[in-house]
């Protein structure tokens, strides 16, 4: 997938600034994340291809009726990193959006990840609100009703519940989010249930809420809370893929 061309003349010096940071440059790996994601797309959201069409088994009268749809249509990646998420969903020909973090804070990925993320999203020209995902549950998502395909992120609810968290995160927190726990709580359980409402209520028939989290240290109870919450609360919610801790995908089923 091709790095567009720099969007103006001082763009390389604002990169050179942050991406040279050791950290942000140990983030920085575009060509595994585009393996890596392609991959995860290929086992658990093949939808956002598009349809898959048996064109040699097909008659010439089906030939002839062919039209290309997409079952989904928008596309929206919470905690977009450098992008690459999105930049494949954009040659799938998805509309796509993104939501980050509002500013680098102390438990995320620090000032120069940010700057370095929002200078990618800027050259890649990905369209990107940075509004916090937790702001979003917590006011009501600025979407329309029935209107996304497919939410997805990886590696990012982990920072949108670390309120709801205790313990103290380390330097890192992409990696040490295994030392926090998810406290269970009303607090809490009233914010997943706002996500869950507000995620159903945005996403069309037969969308998705694809999950790739970065493991909490008690994952194993989270995950059993987090599939049952929306078993018992969303019955038009249903969970299809999972491998019963980290990764969880939901789809909304329509009358
Ligand atoms: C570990 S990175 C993952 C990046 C990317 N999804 C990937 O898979 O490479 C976590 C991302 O979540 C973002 N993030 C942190 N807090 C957030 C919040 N409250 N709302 C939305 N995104 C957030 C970070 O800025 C960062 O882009």
């Amino acid at each position: 997938m091709k790095i567009r061309p720099e969007p103006r003349t001082d763009w390389l010096a604002d990169w050179e600034a942050c991406a040279n940071d050791p950290y942000v440059m140990s983030k920085l790996r575009r060509r595994d994340r585009i393996r890596e994601l392609m991959n995860f797309i290929n086992s658990y959201i093949p939808e956002l291809k598009g349809e898959d069409k048996d064109i040699n088994n097909m008659t010439d009268a089906e030939v002839d009726a062919l039209e290309i749809t997409k079952t989904q249509k928008l596309v929206i990646d919470i905690g977009v990193g450098f992008c690459e998420f999105l930049e494949i969903s954009r040659a799938y020909g998805m509309e796509i959006r993104g939501i980050d973090a509002p500013a680098p804070d102390k438990n995320g990925m620090g000032v120069n990840y940010h700057t370095a993320s929002k200078l990618m999203a800027e050259r890649q020209e990905i369209p990107v609100s940075y509004d916090g995902f937790d702001n979003w549950i917590k006011d009501g998502f600025p979407i329309g009703s029935d209107t996304v395909g497919i939410y997805h992120s990886c590696g990012s609810l982990d920072f949108v519940l670390r309120e709801f968290c205790e313990g103290e995160p380390g330097q890192d927190f992409a990696n040490d989010s295994k030392l926090l726990s998810f406290v269970f709580d009303k607090k809490s359980e009233d914010f997943l249930k706002k996500m869950f409402s507000e995620i159903e209520r945005t996403l069309i028939k037969d969308g998705i809420f694809a999950i790739h989290m970065n493991p909490v240290k008690n994952q194993k109870e989270f995950a059993d809370y987090f599939m049952n919450l929306v078993k018992d609360n969303f019955p038009n919610i249903d969970l299809t893929q999972t491998d019963l801790f980290t990764i969880f995908k939901f789809v909304k089923r329509g009358e």
